[in-house]
């Protein structure tokens, strides 16, 4: 339940669990977060058993409803199975399984998996525990290993039936204390300790067990027992095992006497910067990047940089856009993964595409990856999950150290994202000569202020909760932005969709009278991102904007920088900002969004850490 608990951020809408005992499973399941299920597990009493599974969900086919939580079950109830990802033949394998006289009792694809592994146990006609070209099965107990290497042979033929992406983990009651598991395309990951192993969708869930892990390939297949952990190749073959180094230090995933995971996140901000900075220049001021392993040859020869994200991720992308457009006089995209992988993007050897996940596990973004490497493209990875997917797919990885961020909607993730993708910015300017050393030093001492910044934004907070707290009975929020304070514009919005469920749009304050003016009537609140006054080409423009809106009516709620008193007459509200370069603004400037959008949740009463609906880390397309 630990690790399940840890690994709720992939999904929450129902959970189970099957335990094996001897000849028996018990599956115990229920609808809503994980304390409904541990509240279920309290009314059924202690169960016992070598070995467990257990899954918390994000519904994709059919409603988070007790039926189609998982584990699913085969019809004599001998076998269970948990599963992530989509099998997207379920409807064909359906039919046909409907065809053999198999019923359902579940509107999930997983279900139809059971069913089918249940159908080739049954057909094994072979002896023992070998699988494949006769490897065997290590650390199972003798009564238990005919049962075994029959469900690892039928896990094996289930694999080539299936199209999609899947983690797959099953077990049964006649071998108790053995757990079958294939991956494809989805993560899964091996935690080795004593007399006890481990099987999780990422090393979080055992994390507080033991630090020593394995990594689980592409269409491999894995029996684990308490004492051994046997991997099959997709042939058949043995596998070689492949060590993943971990360094989640599990005592950081608490709350820390704060109220909520998203308000302690906010507020580690200026660690997670600091953190994310930290250690990046040699001995002669130069910007060094180890991790990127990328030739510098290479870089010089990049013509165009595309960012691929998702949410939040994404808008950190357009945020790196302006700097590294600025600095490198690259060309630079920024897409949303799953568009950039549909859409037959012009990629070739000389794009530098940046990936930008907090997970490391987005499915559309591990999809556009793949993409693009098969376009000949680099791919740099910008992630907050050492050993994820998508650091260990891509031709290099900078880390973003935020540690871990549990809430659902991202906030340090975010400002650290920024961060690293402006450290890869002058990274290339200087390989590519378009910034002198001394030019960089001075960015990057700019960027070091940019901790003590933002702990004094948040040292003012009270004045925006205080805001938030009059707004819980908004229906819409309008955010407006120029320049780099679009992008954060679009992020305050997605805050306060997220978390609050107020309908919030984030407009380019210059498209305000294309179109989006129409919406501003009596009363309606809107949020606008004054960029500095040492820019008055952008500062002028947004504050005729302010003026605009306000004349029709609208609420106005102002961030700007301390000093600039020209707002004053047009705003109802002024959120202030210390002054910093305009590049560098978005990391100060999103910060009372953030807490604005919290606030106003929690001032309605929601659940912060875990919005409806949504999951932190969407692991299918
Ligand atoms: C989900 C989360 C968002 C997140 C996005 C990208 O939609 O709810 O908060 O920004 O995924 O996630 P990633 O882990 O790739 O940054």
């Amino acid at each position: 339940m630990g690790g399940l608990a840890r690994l709720e951020y992939r999904g929450y809408d129902s959970a189970g669990i099957a335990v094996g005992a001897t000849q028996s499973l018990t599956v115990v399941k229920a609808v809503g977060k994980l304390a409904n299920l541990t509240s279920e597990l309290d009314t059924v009493g202690p169960l016992e058993g070598r070995a467990a599974i257990g899954h918390t969900r994000w519904a994709t086919h059919g409603q988070p409803t007790t039926a189609n939580a998982h584990p699913h079950t085969s019809l004599d109830g001998d076998l269970a199975l948990v599963h992530n990802g989509i099998i997207e033949n379920a409807t064909q394998l359906h039919a046909s399984l409907l065809a053999e006289g198999y019923t359902f009792v579940s509107d999930t694809d997983t279900e139809v998996v059971a069913h089918l592994l249940a159908r080739e146990f049954l057909a094994d006609s072979e002896d023992g525990d070998t699988v494949g070209h006769g490897v065997e099965i290590e650390g199972v107990p003798e009564d238990a290993a005919g049962t075994a290497g029959a469900l690892a042979r039928a896990m094996n033929r289930v694999m080539s039936q299936l199209d999609g992406a899947f983690t797959l983990l099953a077990m049964h009651a006649e071998a108790p204390g053995v757990i079958v598991a294939a991956r494809r395309s989805s993560p899964l990951v091996i935690g080795l300790g004593k007399n006890e192993n481990f099987l999780g969708s990422d090393a979080l869930a055992f994390s507080e067990h033991t630090q020593r892990a394995l990594e689980v390939g592409q269409d491999e297949l894995v029996v684990v027992t308490p004492t051994a952990v046997t991997i099959i190749g997709v042939e058949g073959e043995p596998a070689t095992k492949k060590f993943l180094e971990i360094d989640f230090a599990h005592d950081r995933v608490t709350k820390d006497g704060w109220p909520t995971f998203m308000e302690k996140e906010i507020n580690e901000q200026p660690r997670a910067i600091a953190d994310t900075l930290a250690d990046r220049l040699d001995a002669e001021g130069y910007l060094t990047l180890d991790e990127l392993r990328i030739p510098s040859e290479v870089l010089r020869t990049v013509d165009k940089v595309i960012i691929i994200a998702c949410g939040t991720a994404a808008y950190a992308g357009h945020v790196a856009r302006y700097a590294i457009e600025h600095w490198c006089r690259i060309p630079v995209e920024v897409e949303l993964a799953h568009e950039f992988r549909y859409r037959d993007p012009v990629v070739n050897e000389k794009t530098l595409v940046v990936a930008v996940s907090q997970s490391g596990e987005t499915m559309d973004t591990i999809m556009a990856i793949r993409h693009a490497r098969e376009q000949g493209a680099r791919v740099v990875a910008v992630v907050n999950t050492p050993g994820s997917t998508i650091s260990r797919e891509s031709d290099a990885v900078l880390l973003t150290h935020a540690g871990p961020e549990i809430a659902v909607a991202s906030t340090k993730a975010f400002t650290a994202q920024i961060t690293a993708t402006y450290i890869l910015g002058l990274y290339l300017a200087q390989v590519r000569g378009n910034k002198y050393i001394d030019e960089i030093q001075d960015y990057l001492d700019k960027l070091s202020e940019i901790p003590g910044k933002v702990s004094e934004v948040l040292k003012r907070g009270e004045l925006v909760r205080m805001t938030a707290r009059t707004l819980v009975d908004e229906n819409s929020v309008i955010y407006l932005g120029r320049h780099v304070g679009f992008p954060v514009a679009l992020e305050g919005a997605l805050k306060l969709k997220e978390i609050a469920y107020i309908h919030a749009e984030g407009f380019a304050a210059g498209e305000l009278k294309h179109g989006p003016i129409a919406l501003i009537e009596e009363g309606q609140v809107v949020i606008i991102i004054v960029p500095t006054p040492r820019r008055p080409e952008l500062h002028r423009k947004v504050v005729s904007n302010i003026q605009e809106v306000r004349a029709r009516g609208a609420r106005t709620i102002v961030v700007a920088e301390d000093g600039d008193e020209s707002v004053n007459e047009f705003a109802e509200t002024v959120f202030r900002v210390p002054p910093t370069p305009t590049l560098y603004a978005p990391l100060l400037a999103v910060v009372p969004l953030q807490v604005f959008a919290c606030e106003l949740a929690t001032a309605k009463g929601l659940d912060v850490d875990q919005p409806r609906n949504l999951a932190k880390s969407v692991t299918v397309e």
